[in-house]
């Protein structure tokens, strides 16, 4: 129980409803979609990411009508976002929505409940790859049920890192990030872009990258990503260095806090609007 919510019924729940919700991802990803545009011509949406946010969202109202929701579709459709400490549920029903339009695998369902704006459930589901990634607040993080844990890597020298150009077209925005590459491949070991803020954590978290950073996403990209890599033994950061806040579409997550410093000394800084 956390603030007279019951958290393992929250839990049974919510992985029913993301059963059914994987299916509508594994049948839809191979087949011909409906794709609009959001905020600009590479920020898309299709009928899979609807009906997936819509199937989570209902499902979860109708067992906590007293509970509050983020996500992503309900906010592309007006939906204010407001933090409160109510429990609130936060999803990304396809993060990694371009992957999924060109049936790139790397897709995923991404859930989290936050109760007094604590992270206590995290879900990164990939059913097009059968990765199943799960954390509870102070249990450690799990991929397909066995315990993971973030690499012992602490020097950006040694560093795997994922970066991403995100979903913005803005000048000033790919002025930061480009840079931001310029300076980072040649001190890294390499750098990689999953196209997936949820999977980029969830590889942090089990070890096969050592560190993400990203601006521009939203709290429905990171928040499950936050409470997964935690759990697993890494650090989420704001990338100026300072506490992350799950609202100000920044965020950078490593294997240790010593990596975490190291990068935030090279990258320079970009500041998008908050949720
Ligand atoms: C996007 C992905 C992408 C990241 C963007 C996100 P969506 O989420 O996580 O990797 O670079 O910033 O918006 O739109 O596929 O849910």
């Amino acid at each position: 129980m956390s603030g007279g919510i019951d958290l393992d019924l929250c839990y049974s729940v919510v992985l029913e409803l993301v059963k059914t919700a994987e299916e509508l991802i594994r049948n839809g990803i191979n087949s011909a979609k409906e794709v609009q545009h959001k905020s600009c011509e590479v920020d898309l949406v299709t009928e899979t990411d609807q009906q997936v946010e819509k199937l989570l969202i209902s499902g979860l109202r109708a067992k906590f009508p007293d509970h509050k929701f983020i996500g992503e579709e309900s906010t592309a459709d007006g939906q204010k976002n407001e933090l409160t400490d109510a429990p609130t549920w936060i999803i990304d029903p396809v993060d990694g929505t371009m992957n999924f339009v060109h049936s790139f695998p790397h897709v995923c369902i991404s859930i989290a409940l936050l109760v007094n704006k604590v992270p206590e459930i995290g879900i990164i589901t990939n059913p097009v790859l059968g990765q199943f990634f799960e954390a509870r607040k102070g249990q450690g993080a799990l991929l397909n049920g066995k315990k993971i844990q973030v690499s012992a890597v602490k020097d950006l020298s040694k560093a795997l890192l994922s970066y991403e150009v995100g979903t913005s077209r803005d000048p000033e925005k790919m002025k930061v990030v480009l840079k931001n590459v310029n300076t980072l491949v040649p001190l890294a070991h390499g750098i990689r872009c999953l196209g997936s803020a949820a999977l980029n954590m969830a590889m942090v978290a089990m070890g096969a990258s050592d560190s993400y950073i990203e601006f521009g996403i939203h709290a429905w990209d990171i928040a499950a990503g936050d409470l997964i890599v935690r759990e697993a033994g890494g650090v989420v950061i704001d990338p100026a260095g300072g506490e992350f806040d799950v609202m100000s579409r920044r965020c950078l997550c490593a294997s240790s806090i010593e990596l975490a410093k190291e990068i935030v000394t090279h990258i320079e800084q970009y500041y998008p609007g908050r949720d």
